[in-house]
Parts: C-alpha cells; sequence; structure tokens
C-alpha cells in the first residue's frame, strides 16, 4: 500500500477506499526536534491504544474527529484531511516550554487555562506564533482559529475530566487539527502520552513522554501506567 506520509512515530497509508487512510503507530521515541531517537519495544502499541481510547471518549461527547477504527494492536484507520499546520498547545500547570520561557517554577496551577499556536515547521524547530503571524503565513484563517481554541478548550474539558476519574493531573497536551474537502474541521493526528502531558494527581510522577525526554526510566511503564488507569487492557 502507498505510504503517503511518515513522521517521527507514525506512518501513514492509502486503502483500497480514497475516503480512508491506515494509521500506523511505530516503536520510535523521538526528543528535541529528532536529535535524540530510540526505538522502544511496544510503543507503537501502547500509543495506538491510548489513543484510540481517547478518540472514542471524544467522539462520544460530540467532539469530530479524523478517527474510524481500530484494526490492530498498532493500526487504527483514520479518514484524510488536509492537515493545518499549526500545533495548537492547552496548558492546565506549568511545565515544559512555559516554565522556560516565562521563568516559571514547574507545576503550578495555571488560573485558566493557555492555549498557544506553534507553527509546524521541523527546520525552524516549530516556533510560538501568534493570530497575526498566522494570518500573515496564509495558513489558518481567523474563523478556523477560533473554531481550533473552542473545540481544543472542549477537549481539554473532557480529558480533564476523564484524568480526574483516573487519578491522573492533565498538565497540557498538543492538538492538530485538519479541514476535510467540504471545509469541516477535525481533530486530527493523534492524543497520547506522546503528545500531552500525564503526572500521577498525588505524587506528581511524570508517566508521558518526559520519561524519555529527561531520562526518568521506563517510558513504556508509563504509558501502560496510563493506559491501564483510563480502562484500557495492558498486554504482558
Ligand atoms: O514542550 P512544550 O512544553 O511546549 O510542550 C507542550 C505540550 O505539547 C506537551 O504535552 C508536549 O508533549 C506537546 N508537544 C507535542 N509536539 C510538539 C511540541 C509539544 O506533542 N512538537
Amino acid at each position: 500500500m502507498t505510504l503517503l506520509y511518515e513522521g517521527k512515530a507514525k506512518q501513514l497509508f492509502m486503502t483500497d477506499d480514497d475516503k480512508v487512510l491506515r494509521l500506523v503507530y511505530k516503536n520510535d521515541a523521538t526528543a528535541f526536534n529528532g536529535e535524540k531517537h530510540d526505538v522502544l519495544q511496544g510503543k507503537g502499541e501502547l500509543n495506538n491504544a491510548i489513543s484510540v481510547l481517547f478518540f472514542e471518549v471524544l467522539e462520544a461527547e460530540g467532539v469530530q474527529t479524523h478517527f474510524i477504527k481500530k484494526i490492530s494492536d498498532t493500526e487504527q484507520l483514520v479518514r484524510p484531511t488536509r492537515i493545518i499546520p499549526i500545533e495548537v498547545v492547552v496548558r492546565n500547570i506549568t511545565a515544559g516550554s512555559l516554565a522556560r520561557r516565562l521563568g516559571w517554577e514547574e507545576g503550578k496551577s495555571l488560573p485558566e487555562p493557555i492555549v498557544e499556536w506553534y507553527y509546524k515547521d521541523d527546520a525552524l524547530g516549530d516556533p510560538l506564533v501568534n493570530d497575526d503571524h498566522i494570518a500573515a503565513l496564509g495558513v489558518a484563517k481567523t474563523e478556523e482559529l477560533e473554531e481550533m481554541r473552542m473545540r481544543a478548550l472542549h477537549v481539554n474539558k473532557i480529558l480533564l475530566d476523564l484524568c480526574h476519574k483516573a487519578n491522573l493531573l492533565l498538565v497540557d497536551f498538543k492538538l492538530e487539527f485538519g479541514v476535510l474537502e467540504d471545509g469541516t474541521l477535525l481533530l486530527a493526528d493523534e492524543v497520547s502520552p506522546d503528545t500531552c502531558r500525564f503526572w500521577d494527581a498525588k505524587t506528581k510522577e511524570k508517566l508521558d513522554k518526559d520519561i524519555y525526554r529527561y531520562g526518568l526510566g521506563s517510558l513504556q511503564a508509563g504509558y501502560e501506567n496510563i493506559l491501564s488507569r483510563i480502562g484500557g487492557v495492558v498486554h504482558d
């Protein structure tokens, strides 16, 4: 089958049906814009399982997504979209680049969620941009940005609720949106511990990709922990 796109952690293939693509989760882990790279057995399966679970919950709550169905341990079917090259980051607790940029201590609850835009461009290292930069780049319309912001905050509410029940803190996460030919906006890409920060609510232990970024232990153990807490089945 024709490979349409290969990213750091996923591959996208065409299928016989032009309304359906096959998304494959790889075992590759990368950090710091590809500077650090390893292949971690079982990572693809864990991310597929977690992302499927989140997409199912989001769809059930009325969020339109590209997700169709899971077809194997590492694969799901999705709808083809034109990806808007803006990463939408939502933050509830200070961490990562926000803490670094503003000199803030990590782990402080924010009074209101913060929404940020990053321009998807590997060569530039995905820079932080504002609405005016995006208008000048011509990559998203004002109405699309407003819609993306509202959808991202809606996703935040749903995930916060799910995480609360799972004794997890949802620190921050990144979303990508895609557009169908008729202009419909869909949540695309993935929702997984590769793209979200999850901490244990009591101990504040990091259970997401920061384990890999900062060499804090076993990434798979963290991802298995998340999967089991949100009601998924962890294989041996
Ligand atoms: O690094 P930073 O603090 O800006 O990341 C914010 C959130 O966005 C984190 O959950 C991180 O995993 C996610 N992210 C991502 N892909 C990127 C940059 C950030 O999934 N290229």
